[in-house]
């Protein structure tokens, strides 16, 4: 018997390797992806075997990452009860695609997570699973097992002989990528605290971001970005660069009470630098490229298509149809952005596009050729037709 884990390098993840194979008596593969949390990997392949992996994977993902989770989903325009860009949602569907790999290439008959079970991260690794294999089962330690505290994980960890990193305990549930860090637990716990100083991995506070504001462009083709002041870069390039220019301003932190997919609320405090950037300049860019109605259309279906994502939907038919129609409505967002960064904001300067709808000779204040003002008149008077008839009725 053989089982897949997806495998952080933590204590949390090495106690689970251990339960596994203490559990299900099995081999255990792991795999730790790079998406760009910052953290060194070096050394994880070592840590992995030593706690008793058979093989370790530790994979580079930051560009598939960055091409066919984020940037998709950024085309859709993904807000989660309207400020939450979807940084972990999106990051699961992709580590749960490597895991059916790997099962497959290694002969796993499980795939295995940390995911709690009273998450959204357990849904998202298992609906992704079930959609791409439904023969391989899950283990979800976190469900199964009786360690419930962190006292617990620390006892399991000494009685088996794992290093228990000297607690340098952070004091929240942290998940940095290259979208996003999420903050939950801890003091966040009570809604009406402030989140503290620890809170911040990727942006300056913004009383601290600087006073001088910070012009940069930004080139799309299609719906996505391609340029960052001119300079073409990857797709995992553009997110690390504007991390860095949206975080030095302070750009793009939220702290919300979400309502997660099982059912609770919960709160959570989310930096999204080089997200939000990219919010608000492709939003300016559909603003001259997009038809109206077909904007309009692709608008109504955002918090369908949010749901999806946040919900673990990502590799499902209404997710991959919807995906069809969001793509086809960006065919025409090439153009360019410039902005300027300053205190917690990027605030649109100027955009062109060479597929711009808009016409100046239409929406001037000068007499013009092409607009008769006198049609104006019968269009109001039809369209107020229902409201006149209406009003006269009284309540
Ligand atoms: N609440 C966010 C979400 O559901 C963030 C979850 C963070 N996950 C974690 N394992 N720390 O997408
Ligand atoms: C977890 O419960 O494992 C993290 C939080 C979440 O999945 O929503």
């Amino acid at each position: 018997k053989k089982v897949v884990l997806a495998y952080s390098g933590g204590l949390d993840t090495s106690v689970i390797l251990t339960w596994i194979k203490n559990t299900y008596n099995c081999e255990v593969v792991t795999l730790t992806a790079d998406l760009g949390q910052g953290e060194e990997l070096n050394g994880i392949e070592e840590k992995a075997l030593k706690t008793g992996a058979i093989k370790a994977y530790v994979e580079d993902l930051q560009e598939e990452f960055a091409r066919d989770f984020i940037f998709p989903m950024m085309r859709a325009g993904a807000l989660y009860e309207g400020r939450y860009l979807l940084g972990t949602s999106i990051a699961r569907p992709l580590i749960s695609k490597r895991l059916v790999d790997i099962a497959h290439a290694e002969g796993c008959q499980a795939i295995a997570h940390g995911a709690t079970g009273k998450g959204n991260d357990q849904v998202r690794f298992e609906l992704a699973a079930a959609a791409l294999d439904p023969s391989l089962k899950t283990i979800a330690p976190w469900r199964e097992w009786d360690l419930t505290s962190r006292t617990d994980c620390l006892e399991y960890a000494a009685a088996n002989g794992i290093d228990a990193p000297v607690s340098h305990s952070k004091p929240y549930s942290c998940d940095r990528n290259l979208l996003h860090c999420s903050f939950e637990g801890g003091e966040l716990e009570d809604p009406w605290n402030e989140p503290g100083e620890f809170s911040y991995a990727m942006c300056v506070p913004v009383e601290q971001a600087p006073d001088e504001g910070e012009i940069i462009t930004i080139d799309f083709e299609q719906g996505d970005p391609v340029a960052v002041n001119n300079e073409r870069m990857s797709p995992a390039a553009i997110m690390i660069k504007l991390n860095e220019l949206g975080g030095r301003h302070g750009i793009g932190r939220v702290d919300m009470v979400e309502n997660r997919f099982v059912g609770m609320k919960s709160r959570g405090v989310y930096e999204t630098p080089g997200g939000t950037v990219l919010f608000s300049a492709r939003r300016d860019l559909e603003g001259i490229t997009m038809d109206r109605e077909v904007m309009h259309l692709r608008d109504s279906l955002i918090v369908r298509y949010s749901e999806m994502v946040y919900n673990g939907f990502w590799f499902a038919p209404e997710r991959v149809a919807l995906q069809a129609l969001v793509d086809d409505t960006q065919k025409r967002v090439t153009g360019s952005v410039r902005l300027k960064l300053y205190k917690g904001q990027a605030i649109p300067l100027g955009r062109k596009s060479p597929y711009s709808l808009y016409r100046e000779e239409l929406a001037t204040f000068e007499t013009d050729q092409v607009y008769n003002q006198a049609d104006a008149a019968g269009f109001i008077t039809l369209q107020g037709l229902r409201l006149r008839g209406y009003g006269t009725k009284g309540e």
